[in-house]
């Protein structure tokens, strides 16, 4: 898939300007909220050393700090200017650092981390095993591993079938993210790499009244889209105003399937 995340670090800032706009949206959806309670709250707890890989903007890092208050967290992330707004949201925090590095290549030492996190990031690898090869050399013996993210094959947006609009979330999936199946493969390949075997959880997230985060994915979806030419401007500015107009209406419905993979390096 020709997921643009895959070049996140030649991406102009006004693509990475709207990344972060959606994070929030995201980050701010209380259903949202619930979910990070849930998979963060059994992660170990206060005084933790944590390993954020694709930290991003510091959204899904708000929600890490409120929910494992860590002793000490690094964030990695390869896009240097979503990396400058999570090192200005924290600057007060002396605990927290950020550094350039990738899931495959963090550039940190091995066996230093507690507890390694990765929020929505594991779809838009193309070398996840690699990743969890990282993940697990990071890792102190008995440190965990928490993969937290969408099972987008699943995504949607349909009211019926052969709804129009469903093609707009099928090209969001193709432009913006690499694997939408990565998460039903994921526990296999963490048993592979060495882990235990992992636990998983799923949580459903449904949109309809105030859908900010599914209405500017699928924005940013079909505006990629249009930039790679999977389509024209005038169609994907179609797909923008009839989103638009069934939010408008109070029509509007999107759903995601997240799950995360929780797995613990033997002691
Ligand atoms: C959907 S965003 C999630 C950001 C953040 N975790 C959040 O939820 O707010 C995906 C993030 O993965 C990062 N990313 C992309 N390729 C990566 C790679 N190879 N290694 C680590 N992070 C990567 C992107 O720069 C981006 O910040």
């Amino acid at each position: 898939m020709p997921d643009l995340y895959l070049q996140i670090a030649d991406q102009p800032d006004s693509v990475l300007e709207a990344i972060a706009a959606s994070m929030e949206d995201r980050i701010s959806d209380p259903a949202m909220q619930e979910i990070c309670a849930d998979y963060l709250g059994r992660l170990p707890g206060p005084g933790a050393e944590v390993v954020e890989i694709g930290c991003g903007n510091g959204s899904s890092t708000e929600m890490i700090l409120r929910h494992l208050r860590p002793g000490r967290l690094v964030g990695i992330d390869p896009a240097e200017g979503l990396l400058a707004r999570a090192r200005k949201r924290f600057a007060a925090r002396d605990e927290m650092s950020f550094a350039s590095g990738n899931a495959v290549q963090t550039g940190l030492p091995g066996e230093g981390a507690d507890v390694v996190v990765a929020h929505t990031v594991y779809s838009h690898l193309a070398d996840p095993a690699a990743a969890l090869a990282e993940a697990r050399r990071l890792l102190r013996p008995g440190g965990i591993l928490a993969v937290f993210d969408g099972d987008y094959a699943t995504n949607t947006v349909a009211l019926f079938d052969g709804d129009p609009l469903q093609a707009a979330m099928v090209s969001t999936q193709r432009n913006l993210i690499h694997d939408p199946y990565i998460m039903r493969h994921l526990p296999g390949m963490m048993r592979e790499a060495g882990f235990e075997a992992p636990e998983s959880r799923a949580y459903g997230f449904v949109q309809t009244e105030r859908p900010a985060y599914i209405q500017s994915l699928m924005a940013r979806g079909v505006t990629a889209a249009a930039a790679a030419g999977d389509c024209s401007e005038a169609l994907a500015q179609g797909f923008r105003d009839e989103t638009d107009a069934r939010v408008e209406a109070g029509r509007f419905y999107g759903a995601i399937l997240f799950a995360c993979h929780a797995a613990r390096k033997p002691a």
